[in-house]
C-alpha cells in the first residue's frame, strides 16, 4: 500500500511539489522559482511553458529528495495561483500568450465598460464576484480581441482556456494526446463566468462577457480521481484525485471546515476565508462569494473571502525595486530597530485595491513623511501595511455575517515574522494562531486527493492532524489601536482616483 500523498503547488512566485504522510507531515519538498515578466506599468505576466517544466523537474526533485517512487504515492492532488489565464492550442499545447497573472490590470477598460450601464455588482448575484480586473473572464476576452486570430480560432474549438490547475492537468495527463480538459469548482468560481449555485458556466454572463464556451473546461468536483500522470515522467500512472486553488486549499488544510471558522494566508497577496457552509452569503461589504471545495458528492461548502492583492510582494518590492533589504526576512530586523512606524503608512495599491474597496483607480502611497522618518520606520510601515489590510477585510466579515471573529488562524511565509504576528493580534485586537503544519496550501491539495482515494477516510481525519504551534495575543491598548487604524483609513484615501 502506498504511504504518502504528493501536491503539486503551482503559485505566483514559484512551483512545489510536496510530499506528506498519513499524518499530514511533510516529507519532502522541492521548489522552484519562475520569471516574472512585467512588460508594462500595471501588466503581469508568466510564462506557461517555463512553470510547465517547473511542474516536471520539481515532482522528481521531491521524489528524489523523500528517496521514494511513484508506487509510494497513492494520490497526487493540485493547488494553483487562482485567476491566471492561460489560452493554448489543444493540437499542439502551444500558449497563444504568456499567462495573465491575477495581479494585471490591462482589463481595466473591459471592466469598466461591463459595468458601465449596470454597475460594478451586475454578476454578483450569480457569481458572488464584483467586476474588476482580478477575475479571469475579462482577461480572457482581452486575449480574443487583442492577439490576432485567435477568437475565430477559439471559436472553431480549436483553442483551450485553463487557469493554472487546468494548465498543469492537462499537460500531466498527456497534453496534446488526450490530456483532461477540467478544473474544479474553487478555481471556475474565480472566473465570472460560474454560477455558484449550479457550479456550471453561465451561457448569458459568458455571452455578454464574450468568451465561447467551447474553450472552457468541464468543472467536476475538488476530490475525485480525474486521470493518471502519463507512461512518461516520474509521476508515471500515479492517480491525480484533488483540484482546490490555493486559498481554498489552504482553509481545508488549516481545518476550516466548519461555519464561522477562517484563516489568513500570508503569501504575495493575503486571502481571509471564512467557511459559511452551504450558505452562500452575498456581501454586503465588499467580499467575495467562493466555492470553499466540493468533496466529490457532499454539498457544496462557501466562504466570504477577503482578497488583499500585495503584502509579501510589497516586502519583496523594497528588496528588488528599492534595494532596502537584502533579503525578504531582513525586514523584520530592520523594523525592530525603531519602536513604531514614526507617523508613516504605507498603501501598496500597486494592482488598484482589491476587498473590501475594489478600486482599479487606486495606486500606491506613502502618506505622514517626517524629516525624522528612517529606513526602520518604513520598513515598519510596510510590515504593518499587510496587518491593517487584514483588519479591513475582518471588518467586512464581522459585518457580513454579524459574528465577530473570535481568532484568527494563519498561515503562509510571513508569519514567521514574529513583529508582524504581534502587530497583526494588536490591531485586530484578537488572538492570531498558527499551527504545526504551516504549509497548509500543499497539505490541502492532498488532503483532497488523499479523501478521493481511501488515503484519508473523512475530514475528521484532517481536524486530528492539525496542532497549534503558537499564539499570539493582543497587547496594545484599545486607544492606541483605534488611532493607528483611522490613520491607516485616513492614508487608504490617498491613494483614490490616480488612474482615469
Ligand atoms: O487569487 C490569487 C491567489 O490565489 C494567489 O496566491 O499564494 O500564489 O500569491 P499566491
Amino acid at each position: 500500500m502506498a504511504s504518502y500523498i504528493a501536491a503539486i503547488d503551482q503559485g505566483t512566485t514559484s512551483t512545489r511539489c510536496m510530499i506528506f504522510d498519513h499524518a499530514g507531515s511533510v516529507v519532502a519538498v522541492n521548489q522552484k522559482e519562475h520569471r516574472q515578466l512585467f512588460p508594462k506599468a500595471g501588466w503581469v505576466e508568466h510564462d506557461p511553458l517555463e512553470i510547465w517544466n517547473n511542474v516536471r523537474q520539481v515532482c522528481a526533485g521531491a521524489l528524489a529528495k523523500a528517496d521514494l517512487v511513484s508506487s509510494d504515492i497513492a494520490a497526487c492532488g493540485i493547488t494553483n495561483q487562482r485567476e491566471t489565464t492561460v489560452v493554448w492550442e489543444k493540437a499542439t499545447g502551444k500558449p497563444v500568450y504568456n499567462a495573465i497573472v491575477w495581479q494585471d490590470t490591462r482589463t481595466d477598460e473591459i471592466v469598466s465598460e461591463l459595468g458601465a450601464k449596470e454597475g460594478q455588482n451586475r454578476f454578483q448575484a450569480k457569481t458572488g464576484l464584483p467586476l474588476a480586473t482580478y477575475f479571469s473572464g475579462p482577461k480572457v476576452k482581452w486575449l480574443l480581441d487583442n492577439v490576432e486570430g485567435i477568437r475565430e480560432r477559439a471559436e472553431k474549438g480549436e483553442l483551450l482556456f485553463g487557469n493554472m490547475d487546468t494548465w498543469v492537468l492537462w499537460n500531466c495527463t498527456g497534453g496534446p494526446d488526450g490530456g483532461l480538459h477540467v478544473t474544479d469548482p474553487t478555481n471556475a468560481s474565480r472566473t465570472l463566468l460560474m454560477d455558484l449555485a449550479t457550479l456550471q458556466w453561465d451561457p448569458d454572463i459568458c455571452a455578454e462577457i464574450g468568451v465561447p464556451m467551447s474553450m472552457l473546461p468541464e468543472i467536476r468536483s475538488s476530490s475525485e480521481v480525474y486521470g493518471q500522470f502519463r507512461e512518461r515522467g516520474v509521476f508515471a500512472g500515479i492517480p491525480i484525485a484533488g483540484i482546490l486553488g490555493d486559498q481554498q486549499a489552504a482553509t481545508f488544510g488549516q481545518a476550516c471546515l466548519s461555519p464561522g471558522e477562517a484563516k489568513n494566508t500570508y503569501g504575495t497577496g493575503n486571502f481571509v476565508l471564512l467557511n459559511t457552509g452551504t450558505e452562500r452569503v452575498i456581501s454586503q461589504n465588499g467580499l467575495l462569494t467562493t466555492v470553499g471545495y466540493k468533496i466529490g458528492d457532499n454539498d457544496t461548502i462557501y466562504c466570504l473571502e477577503g482578497s488583499i492583492a500585495v503584502t509579501g510582494s510589497l516586502v519583496q518590492w523594497l528588496r528588488d525595486n528599492l534595494g532596502m533589504i537584502g533579503s525578504a526576512p531582513e525586514i523584520e530586523q530592520v523594523a525592530s530597530s525603531v519602536d513604531d512606524n514614526g507617523g508613516a503608512y504605507f498603501v501598496p495599491a500597486f494592482s488598484g485595491l482589491f476587498a473590501p474597496h475594489w478600486r482599479s483607480d487606486a495606486r500606491g502611497a506613502i502618506v505622514g513623511l517626517t524629516r525624522y522618518v528612517n529606513r526602520g520606520h518604513l520598513a515598519r510601515a510596510v510590515l504593518e501595511a499587510t496587518a491593517f489590510q487584514t483588519r479591513e477585510v475582518i471588518e467586512a466579515m464581522n459585518a457580513d455575517s454579524g459574528v465577530p471573529l473570535k481568532s484568527l488562524k494563519v498561515d503562509g511565509g510571513m508569519v514567521v515574522n514574529e513583529l508582524l504576528m504581534q502587530f497583526q493580534a494588536d490591531i485586530l485586537g484578537v488572538p492570531v494562531i498558527r499551527p504545526k503544519v504551516n504549509e497548509t496550501t500543499a497539505l490541502g491539495a492532498a488532503y483532497a486527493a488523499g479523501l478521493a482515494v481511501g488515503f484519508w477516510e473523512s475530514e475528521a481525519d484532517i481536524r486530528s492532524n492539525w496542532a497549534k504551534d503558537k499564539q499570539w495575543d493582543p497587547a496594545m491598548t484599545q486607544e492606541l489601536r483605534e488611532k493607528q487604524y483611522a490613520n491607516w483609513q485616513k492614508a487608504v484615501t490617498k491613494t483614490f482616483d490616480w488612474v482615469e
